[in-house]
């Protein structure tokens, strides 16, 4: 990204559009806009409005803690603590080879990892963008796309230069599901979908077991893929992020959705106290976080922008901590902040404003670069509005909008503190300290998130919060998920499958 200070300049967009930009001279004088002393007046509500005070958090830490722990106790809670049946940690030395799929929120991913002990990798992969329609279409033809991918990759990877397959005759490769979405697991390479979120709504798929509509797939399309374990991201990034550093006690994505997993003891799950598993075993716990608060929202503070972004959600109610905190909502929450002033009158008087009020088209991805905006006239921030959305602004609206967006971003970094916060109180991880192997678009991408979580636990754990550090994660859905499946394959070898 190359920005002149002097008034223009270009800017390489997270699309990939590179895009000139020029400020204008006069554009105070041409158009009715509101003052600087306006604008800092609405800054001053907006801030009492986001900002979470250290008390605060600290409530919600405990309201948190009750929530853990009650879905520990007891099946379909509203945070429902999935066991996982990833079984302790990885000892570093799990090698081989093996494929990763990994359906999240915006692409499918297809990854050949080759692990090589040691807590060291190597990896190959593709990605495909995923389409809104097939978000929404049947279940059934999802997976069918993945296999359809999955095929590719592998005609790919594993052919020769004449085209000849490398595979042994009925050699199956050993495949790592990710799927990054709630499912009751009652073995590993089973899952039956709770429910969709991160806005999908593919038909014909709550309730039923995915690993065997995968499963269906694959033979559809006849693929040598043998399907051993089913994983969600954060426990991907958990397990991943432990194999190269043995400090990592939780995992929490911050991208489009919001989840964190942590290993906890098996004589703690109270709800799997039936199942006959060794009360010394630890198993990772899928929390499904974002769903913390739904339906009841007691304990986190919504604004009228939150309540309005949940109602008109294709799962209204559902996954409120995820809701104020994701990357998939946090720019649509500054648009209806900015729709709000236009219906005031106060922004944009005498310009055509549609373009801002389509839902979803301001994305979270500008919060980003409008906080990492580096000139005095906020020249980012000018080609913003003027490309997209094709409205003109004063510096004094640039700076109110630059400022909006660090509320929002700073409310849901504080917001994650307090969950980590929670699982860190749950397991006493204070004194000794831990790492949180931490990954996902706002936490790579969004300048200053990391910081922020930090001063956050800071906030509710005072001057020992510093011994709590998120760090970048390995690769979870790729790496994770490899090292996953190899530790369920050395329990198949010695015949603890499923889990005795
Ligand atoms: C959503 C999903 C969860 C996933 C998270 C991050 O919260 O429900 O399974 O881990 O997004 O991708």
């Amino acid at each position: 990204m190359v920005v002149s200070r002097r008034g223009s300049g270009s800017i390489t967009l997270p699309t990939g559009q590179t895009m000139a930009i020029h400020t204008r001279t006069h554009e105070e004088e041409d158009l009715p806009h509101a003052t600087k002393k306006t604008m800092a007046d609405h800054l001053r509500k907006y801030e009492s409005l986001f900002t979470l005070t250290p008390q605060r958090m600290r409530m919600i830490v405990e309201a948190f803690k009750d929530s853990l722990e009650l879905g520990l106790q007891k099946p379909k809670q509203i945070v429902p603590m999935i066991p996982t049946f990833v079984f302790g940690w990885p000892t570093g030395t799990e090698s081989g080879d093996f494929l990763a799929l990994d359906l999240g929120g915006t692409n499918l991913r297809v990854c050949l990892v080759t692990l090589q002990g040691e807590g060291k990798f190597e990896m190959t992969q593709t990605k495909y963008r995923l389409t809104e329609e097939q978000k929404q279409d049947e279940g059934q033809k999802l997976f069918d796309f993945c296999a359809e991918c999955l095929k590719t990759f592998i005609d790919t990877n594993f052919t020769d230069e004449d085209g000849t397959s490398l595979l042994k005759p009925g050699e199956l490769l050993p495949l790592g599901f990710t799927f990054s979405y709630p499912c009751y697991q009652t073995r590993i390479d089973h899952g039956e979908l709770i429910r969709w979120t991160k806005g999908f709504g593919a038909k014909n798929t709550e309730g039923r077991d995915v690993a065997e509509m995968f499963r269906q797939s694959i033979e559809k399309y006849q693929l040598p893929v043998a399907m051993t374990a089913l994983i969600n991201d954060t426990t991907g990034t958990l397990i991943a992020s432990h194999y190269v550093n043995p400090k990592t006690k939780i995992a929490v994505i911050f991208g489009t959705g919001c989840n964190a997993a942590y290993m906890e003891n098996v004589k703690d799950i109270e709800k799997i106290n039936d199942l006959g598993i060794s009360e010394k075993d630890q198993m990772a716990i899928n929390c499904e976080w974002g769903a913390f608060d739904s339906f009841e929202h007691e304990h986190l503070p919504r604004t009228k922008y939150d309540i309005i972004v949940d109602e008109t959600s294709n799962k209204p109610g559902e996954q409120a901590f995820e809701k104020l905190i994701s990357g998939r909502y946090l720019g649509e929450i500054l648009r209806l902040v900015i729709c709000e002033l236009i219906d005031e009158g106060v922004l944009f008087l005498g310009q055509e404003t549609y373009k801002l009020e389509i839902p979803y088209v301001f994305e979270t991805a500008f919060l980003s670069l409008m906080e990492s905006d580096p000139t005095d006239e906020l020249l980012m921030i000018i080609g913003i509005f003027t490309h997209f959305f094709a409205v003109e602004t004063t510096l004094a609206e640039r700076q109110f909008f630059r400022a909006l967006a660090m509320l929002i971003g700073r409310r849901a970094a504080r917001l994650s503190a307090c969950g980590i916060a929670a699982i860190v109180g749950r397991m006493g991880y204070l004194d000794e300290g831990c790492l949180v192997g931490a990954d996902g678009s706002l936490y790579n991408k969004y300048p200053g998130f990391a910081d922020r979580v930090h001063e956050g636990l800071i906030d509710v754990f005072g001057e020992k919060g510093n011994n709590i550090k998120t760090v970048h994660a390995e690769d979870g859905s790729g790496v994770g998920s490899a090292i996953i499946a190899a530790m369920t394959k050395a329990r198949r070898d010695v015949g603890l499958y499923p889990h005795v």
